[in-house]
């Protein structure tokens, strides 16, 4: 019974043995994987091919403006439950730069981009997802060998099929990234910049001996350090630069260097993998010339970190003059996803702070794998011709070798050892004996010979299969000791001498016939050679079935089973539920299961302009919403698999994260994360809101996570998105009233359907951009203007639209008199009022200064071209502006001087709220001219 689950769960791995390379330095390992041939590329690096790998499949590609030949090919592998490892050669306690990289360039001529894991040894290294099929992508990690071989593994595809492109081993000579975690910790590298770079090409080998590649700042991507102070300027020197040690950044990268010329340098950018603990250290040189009385003294800002900002650098005392490196940072330091940063100078500095570069790497804990890692190792070292043999990284993790299974524990145990019929000749290696978790034992249809060990050592020991061997010998009373065993198999072996008593006691399925010198116990000398344990018939049926029952039983709870494997592999299902292409995507939900999990929609939560939203709960007890799509213009079935699957690949912490999706019965379903807190839209204006009413600084938190949703879909993926309903009822919020955007993608789901007209205007009116509305051009501006009235709202406490709030003929926000009379006195003498806008329940508790900033952006941000309009990321440092200064405001606050300057703008226009509810028409709100 179990034979037939290992046969179902066969994974088929690849090991290969890179030697150290001979090339140009040391402990160099450069694989061109998919490649036929050896060679030297123009900057030196010997390139092998990984043509000894026997899995996986090679292909060539072709992307635009890339020649470097190992970008050529690449090796992919099935999309299925195993994995796939190369495992390279390493010199134990030493320390090694790791680089995989992955150029897609379309190799499988599929519309869904890759999506699947990586991992060193048993750690889980980093998740790979493709967004762009001609970029490269590149994970690199910094660790010290503790063996003296390290495997990496892809596996777990949930789009497209695993590939990969090149691996690359740098070899350390020396203690740089040396720290005190390093046996439990790697070091993911997260940015390595070199500031003031030349050109947009990053500085490696040769100039790096090490080949880091320190990135250019002048890379243009998405979300990499944006926020430049004005007055940034770069500079750069010939002459050579003292970096005292060979591993810190090579010359050519201190060589160049930004300057603060206006007394700060700012940048921010994405830091992969974070938040989280991460390694921090930049890098200085002076590399300008000071005059006698110059001084160049500066400070780190980081927001929310007052402590850091302490230490004052001055480069030329630090470093002991000019052209020497100094390099300051922080080995342990916790870092947000999106770091924002300044240098600026103090003040008693004569010059601008300097900056020549950046490294910053994320402890990413080591997984130690299965606690019987080294044993299962040494016996397969044993085989290492065989096939089975060389599936390479842990037994267990992250899936397990085809011929084993382990148990859930967090350092798992191998649980079933399963190598019948494979040609295993010798003794029982004596080793299998030392698995303490070992529950079944299949070496049946081998040419083993020799003794059976003792088993004592894996007291778990259910199910043992040593037939149709050579084994020589007596049955070992020791196997009478096992407490759990349930069946041994030993028959048609060349066992002699008899079976032993406690054997037979126990109520165990046996076999011991076909061994001609075997006799059962206390019938020595009698010609009864056949032995079968217990009875015979019935009774053997009847115990074998109640024991197969018991252990799978004990067996599911111990260790995934098939099907469990195949519930953690969406991917799967869909292959054999949909029709071709573009079916590894998202989950897809059978209508059954979206049933139970709503109990028959029984729960509604929301409504939209594209289906009813019903709360549900999935077997595994996560929570989620289910949008039925009300629509069924909605396109042919593949049309919509793709357009779920382009959803399903958008992942930023401020979007509400896409579960899967169910079409059906003509139903179209979507299944996203179930947010408890409901809707922006409830928190301003539900019923409640008398009583608890969302305060100034969380609606400004609240603000910036929905921008930064936006800036992701304008900027972070692959094809800028635009969302096209953006309103307080498609913000979301979560347990910890965090915000997140909802319905991105859905305009596109539903407005190309049957018509094929792609513009249709679509949106809600009261956030819809007029200028969209009059062009039908669509623009990532258009965003901005609906994200403006969604400010106003904040502000004002009012909806969008309304019948009642803007008086007759008025209805829409941006036309409400005092809003722009009250704005544009701001903007024409310096004390407007905008007491007669803001909202009441906030009961004076903000600060004005914050209060104009955002009612400022929020204006510009539906003027009425687009042009006009600031990006969303322009939006967002504004609201993190007022963010700091509400910040500021609390902790006076809490310093206990109390309302300091609050609401004490001079008030030159009193505009009330209820009594002058005049109505610009929107030509006319338009038409006034708006200074700055
Ligand atoms: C890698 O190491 C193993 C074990 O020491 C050795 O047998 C093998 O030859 C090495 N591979 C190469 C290509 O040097
Ligand atoms: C490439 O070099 C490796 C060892 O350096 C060798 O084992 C392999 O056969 C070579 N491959 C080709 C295609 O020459
Ligand atoms: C490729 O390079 C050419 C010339 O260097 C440039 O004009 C073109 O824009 C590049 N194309 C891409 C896709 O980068
Ligand atoms: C595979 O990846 C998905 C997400 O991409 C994750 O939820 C799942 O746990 C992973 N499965 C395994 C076996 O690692
Ligand atoms: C530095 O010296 C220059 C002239 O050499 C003078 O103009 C300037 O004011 C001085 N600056 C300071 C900060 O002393
Ligand atoms: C089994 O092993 C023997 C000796 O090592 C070999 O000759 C034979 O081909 C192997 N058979 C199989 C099926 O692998």
């Amino acid at each position: 019974m179990e034979d037939g689950l290992s046969l179902l769960c066969l994974f088929f791995f690849l090991l290969l043995f890179m030697g150290a390379s001979t090339a140009q330095m040391p402990g160099f390992v450069s694989l061109d994987c998919g490649g036929t041939v050896n060679f030297t590329d123009d900057i030196g690096l010997e390139w092998t091919a990984d043509d000894q790998v026997i899995y996986g499949q090679t292909t060539n590609i072709s992307v635009a403006n890339e020649t470097r030949k190992q970008y050529q090919t690449l090796r992919y592998f099935p999309a299925d439950n195993r994995k796939y490892c190369y495992t390279l050669n390493v010199t134990s306690r030493t320390r090694y730069l790791i680089r995989a990289t992955f150029l897609y360039g379309y190799f499988d001529d599929n519309n869904v981009y890759p999506k699947f894991d990586i991992c060193l040894g048993a750690t889980h290294w980093a998740t790979i997802v493709i967004s762009d099929a001609d970029m490269i992508e590149v994970q690199e990690l910094i660790f010290l060998a503790l063996d003296s071989t390290v495997s990496v593994c892809l596996s777990n595809a949930t789009t497209g099929q695993p590939f990969i492109s090149t691996l690359e081993l740098r070899q350390f000579n020396g203690s740089v990234y040396l720290t005190q975690f390093e046996s439990q910790f790697y070091l993911s590298v997260s940015a390595r910049i070199n500031f003031g770079a030349d050109s947009e090409a990053p500085v490696r080998y040769p100039d790096d001996p090490f080949d880091r590649i320190w990135e250019s700042d002048l890379l243009k991507k998405a979300n990499y350090l944006v926020d430049v102070a004005a007055g940034t300027e770069k500079v750069s020197t010939r002459m050579p630069i003292d970096v005292s040690s060979s591993e810190t950044p090579p010359q050519k990268v201190m060589q160049t260097a930004v300057v603060g010329r206006n007394g700060s340098l700012t940048y921010r950018l994405n830091l992969d993998g974070f938040p989280g603990f991460g390694w921090a250290f930049t890098y200085f040189a002076e590399i300008e010339d000071l005059i006698p009385n110059q001084t160049r003294k500066f400070r780190l800002v980081l927001p929310g970190e007052p402590e850091l900002s302490k230490a004052v650098v001055n480069i030329q005392e630090n470093a002991q003059g000019k052209y020497r490196l100094y390099e300051p940072g922080f080995y342990n330091i916790s870092l947000p996803f999106v770091l924002s940063f300044r240098f600026g100078k103090t003040s008693d500095s004569s010059l601008g702070p300097l900056l020549n570069a950046m490294e910053i790497n994320k402890y990413l804990k080591r997984n130690d794998g299965s606690v019987d890692g080294s044993i299962i190792s040494s016996i397969v070292s044993f085989y290492s011709s065989a096939e089975w043999a060389r599936e390479g990284g842990d037994p267990c993790l992250p899936v397990p070798w085809s011929w084993v299974q382990c148990n859930s524990d967090p350092q798992p145990r191998i649980a079933k050892i399963a190598l019948s019929g494979k040609n295993l000749t010798g003794n029982i290696p004596s080793d299998l004996t030392k698995f303490g978790g070992l529950v079944e034992l299949w070496l049946d249809g081998n040419s083993l010979t020799g003794p059976i060990p003792d088993f004592t050592g894996c007291m778990d020991l259910e199910i043992i299969h040593l037939e149709n061997n050579q084994l020589t010998g007596e049955l070992p009373s020791s196997l009478a000791q096992l407490p759990n065993l349930k069946e041994l198999y030993v028959q048609n072996n060349k066992l002699s001498g008899t079976v032993p008593f406690g054997l037979l006691k126990k109520n165990i399925v046996s076999n011991y016939t076909g061994n001609i010198d075997l006799h059962k116990g206390g019938n020595r000398g009698s010609n009864n050679n056949i032995i079968i344990g217990l009875s015979t018939g019935a009774a053997v049926l009847f115990i074998a079935t109640i024991a197969s029952c018991l252990l799978m039983h004990k067996g599911k709870k111990k260790y995934l089973k098939q099907d469990q494997l195949e519930r953690t592999m969406p991917a799967q299902r869909l292959v054999s539920s949909l029709g071709d292409a573009a079916k590894e995507a998202a989950q897809c939900f059978t209508l059954l299961e979206i049933e139970d999990a709503t109990k028959k929609f029984e729960r509604k939560v929301g409504s939209g302009g594209f289906g009813v939203v019903y709360y549900g709960k999935l077997k595994d007890g996560k929570e989620i919403a289910v949008k039925v799509l009300t629509s069924n213009s909605y396109q042919g079935k593949r049309e919509f698999t793709n357009e779920v699957t382009l959803l399903s690949r958008i992942h930023h912490r401020n979007l509400v994260q896409f579960l899967g999706y169910c079409q059906e019965d003509g139903k179209s379903i979507l299944v996203y994360e179930f947010m408890h807190n409901g809707t922006l839209k409830e928190h301003l204006y539900g019923p409640q809101t008398h009583e608890r009413s969302v305060n100034w600084i969380k609606r400004l938190e609240i603000a910036e996570d929905a921008a930064k949703g936006i800036e992701y879909l304008h900027m972070g993926c692959v094809s800028c998105i635009i969302h096209r309903d953006l309103k307080t009822s498609n913000i979301l919020l979560d347990n910890n009233m965090r915000a997140k955007v909802s319905d991105f993608g859905l305009s596109k789901l539903a407005a190309d359907g049957a018509s094929h007209v792609s513009s249709i205007v679509r949106g809600t009116v009261g956030y819809l951009d007029p200028e969209y509305y009059i062009s039908q051009q669509l623009t990532d501006k258009s965003d901005v203007y609906s994200f403006g009235v969604i400010l106003l709202e904040l502000i004002s406490g009012q909806e969008a639209i309304s019948n009642e709030s803007f008086g007759v003929n008025c209805r829409n926000i941006i036309q409400w008199e005092p809003l722009m009379v009250a704005t544009q006195a701001k903007l024409h003498i310096e004390n407007g009022d905008i007491q007669g806008i803001i909202d009441p329940s906030l009961c004076d508790e903000y600060d004005i200064q914050s209060m104009w900033k955002i009612a400022e952006k929020a204006l510009m941000c539906v003027q009425p071209h687009g042009n006009m309009r600031p990006s969303i990321s322009e939006v967002i440092k504004e609201i993190q502006d007022a963010l700091s200064i509400e910040r500021g405001a609390e902790s006076v606050k809490e310093g206990n001087s109390d309302e300091i300057s609050r609401n004490s703008v001079h008030s030159s226009l009193n505009m009330d709220l209820g009594s002058s509810k005049h109505c610009l028409s929107i030509d006319e709100a338009i038409a006034r001219p708006m200074a700055r």
